[in-house]
């Protein structure tokens, strides 16, 4: 238990580091905790998109089922929690926690003007979310108005209650969040 809370600890203080030094190069406005968290994971959610559009749409969609939550998992240690979320999900498993539904409400009231924010998640958590845009190439290949039929066969197959279609190019398509223990 201690020693995973002194690990806990010496990941955060790794990342802070990372910060200062980042911040002390480069003076621009402080990254902040929870944009660095995501980082890894918006690498490697694209990296495993670019692999396997490689192989064609058939594969990336089959590689975006598997390797995302996989992804979320192995970046979530030490008390980190992190994943994607949307107001209209294509896996249901991605819903939001209690935490981030206020912040997508507020996005959506206002959806021209949403910038990333830093929250409590409660249970002595903080919690940062930001806002995911769709963007024409590759985005809309998978979530918008017209979609080739072998992507929406495959699709309506590996989930048939899929909401996440129909999307435009710059249209808020959801959040990244994460959150981790406080202090
Ligand atoms: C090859 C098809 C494909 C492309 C291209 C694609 N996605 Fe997805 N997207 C998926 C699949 C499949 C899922 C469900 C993954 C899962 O099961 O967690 C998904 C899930 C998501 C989610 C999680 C929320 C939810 O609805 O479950 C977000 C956010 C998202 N995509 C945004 C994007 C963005 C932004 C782009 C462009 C950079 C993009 N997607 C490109 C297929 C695709």
């Amino acid at each position: 238990m201690s020693g995973k809370v002194i690990l806990r600890a010496k990941t955060l203080a790794a990342m802070a580091g990372v910060l200062v030094f980042t911040l002390a190069q480069a003076e621009s406005p402080p990254v902040p905790l929870g944009a660095e968290l995501l980082k890894p994971f918006k690498q490697q959610l694209m990296g495993a998109l670019k692999a396997g559009l490689q192989e064609g749409p058939d594969q990336a969609i089959e590689a975006c089922k598997v390797k995302a939550p996989e992804i979320a998992a192995s970046l979530s240690l030490d008390g980190v929690e992190m994943g994607r979320t949307s107001h209209r999900l294509r896996n249901p498993d991605n819903a939001a926690p209690e935490w981030v539904k206020p912040v997508l409400h507020d996005y959506l009231d206002n959806e021209a003007e949403v910038h990333p924010v830093e929250v409590s998640a409660g249970e002595g958590r903080m919690g940062y979310v930001e806002p995911i845009r769709m963007q024409a190439t590759p985005c809309l290949m998978c979530h918008g108005e017209v979609l080739a039929p072998a992507v929406a066969e495959k699709i309506a197959v590996l989930y048939p209650e899929d909401r996440a279609t129909g999307f435009g190019d710059g249209d808020l398509r959801g959040v990244f969040w994460v959150s981790w223990p406080e202090g």
